[in-house]
């Protein structure tokens, strides 16, 4: 075989042929904020070739205290944006909306996952006055508490109100939170609680979750023998009723908190510099990574995407809900940061998709009449799998808008959504970002951007997405590469905290120059672009690079297969061999014919080249909390290794242990 002559490590091979296209409905972008494709091809033009004009204009849609003297000034890798300006995060999400006459519109629509003896959950509806309310006061907590500007307030908590107001409250005395997602465990709670160095933790007794209770404030308790003498206090709200351990002087109730606290707090005027908050992600290797984002940046870019990708208007009914738990930068963004200064109403759902059964998301869309839904691909391969039915029972004609995030969306997948949840005439917009870009990188905008199955299609304003080899050249159409931005944008993170080395060289060093997000991806003809994964989990089958995206996508074409994860082997011909974790569909039995049928039906579908040398049969696949597969366990089972290493962010132990007996094939 001759050796490849290119640059193996950045030539992906892509197989994914996907030609169905879909185009805005015209009754959609004749009401929507931009309209066209030539509009945005205007603005996107406009915000290359002025951006400091662009984003200059952006901003002054929020409330500053005080007007910036500079849009930008750049010394890669540090932006610093809207210098000399000074706003509050929580002013431009709720006092503002006051202020201008709006107080007792819904800010956020609530419902709790329990159903009650009436056969109704709870549903609760705050106005911005309420919200005002609840965060001033609990802005009042913090102060009496002794937390500074500038100190860490850590957040462990299940999806209730509070917790929204809870982040509020941190902004408007300019004290960073770090959100932790309420299904970690205790040992992740001390390394995040100590890295942050935070002495104030804000929880609940509980959190339900399909029906039982998380033991949230006994996870905080052991986290604290952990991380002993971090933390000097905590505020608990009763949220679940179950039993807990408070310790007098450090562990206070919300409840006695909050009904001695003044309503009234003005919000801190902020640096648009100053530290917003940290959340914490992780990366392929070593301990979880505190990525930063600041107050005016952020507040401007997870503003202007959210009212532009979700077409946001107020006074026009939406209603917009996004599954994502606040523990994630998706809930950060979209579900508050972004959302509350657009003034539509934010639905927050406390609970699983499946409880008491699995037609609950769909309840939910129906009795809200939800407008906007925003979800994940692999809730999406989870619903495809418990059938058409669920959906079916309800009246869905409210959705005009589908969104999805967190990883490639197989077009199967795609299509299914666009038809059965959709029913054919929503816009699906696949937006690709990232917890360190703090807002969407890569979105068709709904009213003007037509969509193509399983691409996250162009950039957004002043977004300069390429891609490009290890030298930072732009490689032609529909050839693999590096994804690589380009210029700097108000949303992308600050650095690691107390990381500057590792901030560096996990995303300025690849490229020289500009900023990599560990994902390859191809642009097609018309400049779409296609992410294909990230780049370690590329597989290289006799030279060709595969992303594993594409061959995954074959498999669920197939119509026995639920969901797929492939994964790289060592493979003595070919250096590496696919390896392919599958999970059929209710009623299908894993059978050897069946085996033969999914290695041609991938022949078939991209060709010989990425047909999987073994294909295992699973229940079920190893998960981030996220719904992110860990392809890293895969691949250690693949090459016949017990799994090593962190598994803090699995989501379901058992899995491991029937993987490993999964048969080989
Ligand atoms: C992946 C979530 C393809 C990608 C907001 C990225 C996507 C990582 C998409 C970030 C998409 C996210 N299409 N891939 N629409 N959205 N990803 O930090 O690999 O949890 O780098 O942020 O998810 O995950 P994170």
């Amino acid at each position: 075989m001759p050796a490849p002559n290119h640059s193996a490590s950045t030539d992906i091979t892509s197989i994914l042929k996907e030609k169905r296209f879909f185009a805005p409905p015209a009754d959609f972008a004749a009401r929507s904020h931009i309209k066209s494709l030539d509009d945005y091809q205007r603005l996107y033009k406009r915000s290359m070739d002025d951006p400091e004009g662009f984003w200059a204009e952006a901003a002054r849609e929020l409330y500053w205290f005080r007007p910036f003297t500079s849009v930008l000034d750049w010394h890669i890798p540090d932006a610093r944006w809207f210098d000399g300006g000074q706003l509050n995060a929580s002013f431009n999400c709720v006092d503002r909306q006051i202020e201008a006459g709006h107080g007792d519109d819904v800010a956020i629509i609530w419902e709790g996952e329990p159903i009650g003896e009436d056969g109704q959950p709870e549903v609760r509806r705050l106005t911005y006055n309420d919200l005002e309310y609840e965060v001033a006061k609990l802005a009042n907590v913090l102060d009496d508490l002794g937390v500074n500007k500038g100190e860490v307030v850590t957040i462990y908590m299940g999806m209730v109100p509070e917790l929204a107001i809870a982040v509020l409250a941190c902004a408007r005395i300019g004290a960073p939170h770090s959100v932790i997602f309420g299904g970690f465990s205790a040992t992740a709670i001390a390394d995040r609680v100590s890295d942050a160095k935070s002495k104030v933790v804000i929880t609940c007794d509980g959190s339900w979750r399909r029906g039982k209770i998380v033991p949230l404030k006994d996870n905080v308790d052991e986290a604290m023998q952990l991380a002993s003498g971090v933390v000097t206090h905590t505020i608990v709200l009763r949220r679940c009723g179950n039993p807990i351990k408070m310790m007098p002087g450090r562990d206070h109730e919300w409840e006695d908190l909050m009904s001695r606290a003044e309503p009234d707090r003005d919000p801190t005027p902020m640096e648009a510099e100053d530290l917003l908050f940290i959340l914490y992600t992780s990366g392929t290797t070593g301990k979880p990574k505190g990525i930063m984002h600041t107050t005016g940046g952020y507040s401007v870019f997870t503003y202007l995407t959210a009212k532009y990708a979700f077409d946001l208007r107020p006074d026009e009914g939406q209603v917009y809900w996004c599954t994502a738990d606040v523990g994630w930068v998706t809930g950060h963004s979209y579900i508050i940061y972004g959302i509350l200064p657009n003034r539509v109403p934010s639905l927050m759902y406390e609970g699983a998709p499946n409880y008491p059964e699995p037609d609950r998301f769909w309840d939910i869309i129906a009795r809200h009449k939800v407008t906007t839904f925003y979800t994940a691909p692999t809730a999406i391969r989870a619903f495809m799998k418990w059938g058409e039915a669920h959906p079916g029972k309800h009246d869905l004609s409210s959705l005009r808008l589908l969104g999805t995030v967190g990883e490639p969306i197989n077009p199967e997948a795609w299509m299914w959504y666009h038809r059965v949840i959709g029913g054919g005439r929503c816009p699906v917009v696949d937006t690709f970002w990232q917890t360190e870009t703090g807002g969407h990188m890569i979105t068709p905008l709904p009213g003007a951007t037509p969509t193509k199955p399983g691409s996250c299609t162009l950039p957004f304003f002043g977004i300069d997405a390429a891609i490009v080899d290890e030298q930072g050249n732009e490689k032609p159409a529909n050839t693999g590469g590096l994804l690589a931005i380009r210029k700097p944008w108000p949303g992308m993170l600050r650095g690691i905290y107390g990381d500057r080395k590792r901030f560096i060289e996990t995303y300025f060093s690849r490229i020289k120059g500009m900023y990599f997000p560990a994902d390859g991806a191809r642009r097609d003809e018309d400049g779409y672009f296609w992410i294909m994964g990230r780049v370690d989990d590329v597989i290289n089958v006799s030279g060709h690079r595969l992303g594993t995206m594409e061959v995954e996508s074959a498999l669920v074409s197939h119509p026995a297969v639920a969901e797929a994860a492939v994964v790289a082997m060592p493979h003595e011909i070919k250096g590496q061999g696919i390896a392919a974790f599958v999970t059929l569909k209710g009623g299908q039995q894993p059978t050897e014919d069946l085996r033969t049928e999914l290695v041609n039906h991938v022949g078939h579908e991209i060709g010989h080249i990425a047909k999987p040398d073994q294909i295992r049969f699973t229940d079920a696949l190893p998960k981030t909390r996220s719904g992110k597969i860990m392809r890293r366990l895969l691949r250690e089972i693949a090459e016949g290794h017990e799994p090593r290493g962190d598994t803090t962010t699995l989501e379901d132990f058992s899995v491991l242990a029937r993987l490993r007996e999964s048969e080989e094939g």
